[in-house]
């Protein structure tokens, strides 16, 4: 289908017929602002904040909803645009705690970003505010739904990315929240602990606990790597704090996992700086482990390898390796077993 031509503050641009507005803006450089539309999801028009001007449309438009067509022109950043995304951030933040100062997400949160853009400090619009409990009865997750803004992003994660529905909306009007079935805790629910509900969440209702109280995100290194759990390779990004890791995030751009990533890639990352974790080899002398070298263990492994081959035959030997190694490993497996020493018994196993 041939693209189509529209006009966006004065730019134009020729995009493909099923773009968005917002799709569209973005491929010309002009970021709209947004809080319940992310790339990975499909848009739904819920928070408002990304309204612009279409000439020829009564009232403002979501962008990140509304389609382009030949001949169409916008304007993002008019005065009239700019006060109802103020109005839509305040009337946001008259039921929010500004709790800022303490907060996980501050600096990596999409509402003070925007807060800050457009100059709020406090809202105009003063009114009762919600008093959830605080949900923190898993390991993984710290859920605080006074932060919670009803985007709805967490939600469509579980069902889009997930394809899991461990949460909805619940209750009705005033009262709707977030929640699994009868508003229990994630365990009693479907919830895998994947996590993707938490990296797509745009305020700090959905923190990791691992990362409470663990450095501020500009703190942070951020290190590109390969989830070491098992064959498929996930790319994640590590937050690193004074050499420590604090986080596991996901990376969009994932080769394997395009961002997603199951419950030990997200959160198994404690054991790297366990202090039971063995960081030298361990040869049995006298009946002890004691530490060796890895010249030391390298020699002691391939002299018993020769002794037990020439004592009993190639067969008398077998290889394991592992689907954490990389393909160029395993293959080294496999050819010193059959190339070195004449036997076919390779095997591999996911957990070892
Ligand atoms: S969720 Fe965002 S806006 Fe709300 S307190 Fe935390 S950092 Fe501030
Ligand atoms: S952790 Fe994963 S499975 Fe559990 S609620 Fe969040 S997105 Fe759904
Ligand atoms: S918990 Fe986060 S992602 Fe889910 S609806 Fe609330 S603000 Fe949006
Ligand atoms: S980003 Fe468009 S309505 Fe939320």
């Amino acid at each position: 289908m041939a693209d189509i031509h529209i006009t966006i503050d004065g730019k134009q641009l020729s995009v493909p017929r099923d773009s968005t507005v917002m799709e569209a803006a973005e491929k010309a450089g002009i970021q709209i602002p947004k809080l319940c539309a992310h790339p990975a999801l499909k848009p739904i028009g819920a928070c408002r904040v990304c309204l612009v001007e279409v000439e020829k449309q009564r009232g403002l438009q979501p962008s990140c909803t509304f389609p382009v067509s030949e001949g169409m022109v916008v304007h993002t950043n008019t005065p009239a645009v700019r006060e109802a995304r103020r109005f839509v951030l305040e009337l946001l933040l008259s039921d929010h705690p500004m709790d800022c100062m303490t907060c996980e997400q501050s600096g990596a949160c999409e509402l003070q970003d925007l807060a800050y853009e457009y100059g709020i400090k406090e809202s105009r619009y003063p009114g009762q505010q919600h008093s959830w409990p605080e949900q923190e009865a898993n390991p993984f997750i710290y859920r605080d739904y006074n932060k919670c803004i009803l985007c709805r992003r967490c939600i469509r994660a579980c069902d889009e990315i997930n394809g899991v529905e461990a949460i909805g909306l619940i209750r009705r009007g005033w009262d709707t929240k977030v929640g699994t079935a009868y508003d229990g805790s994630l365990q009693d629910s479907p919830c895998e602990f994947c996590g993707m509900c938490m990296e797509i969440c745009p305020t700090g209702a959905l923190t990791p606990v691992m990362r409470a109280g663990a450095g501020r995100t500009w703190e942070m290194k951020k290190v590109t790597t390969t989830c070491p759990y098992c064959g498929v390779g996930c790319t994640l990004d590590l937050m690193v704090k004074d050499n420590k890791v604090t986080s596991a995030q996901s990376n969009w751009d994932g080769a394997a996992n395009k961002g997603w990533t199951c419950v030990k890639g997200r959160f198994g990352w404690d054991y790297v700086h366990n202090e039971e974790r063995l960081t030298t080899p361990l040869i049995k002398k006298d009946g002890e482990f004691v530490e060796a070298t890895w010249d030391e263990a390298l020699d002691l492994v391939a002299d018993k390898f020769v002794e037990i081959a020439q004592q009993n035959g190639p067969d008398a030997l077998a290889f394991l390796s592992s689907a954490k190694c990389t393909n160029e490993e395993n293959y080294l497996v496999q050819k010193m077993a059959r190339g070195l020493f004449g036997t076919n018994n390779v095997d591999h196993c996911a957990r070892l």
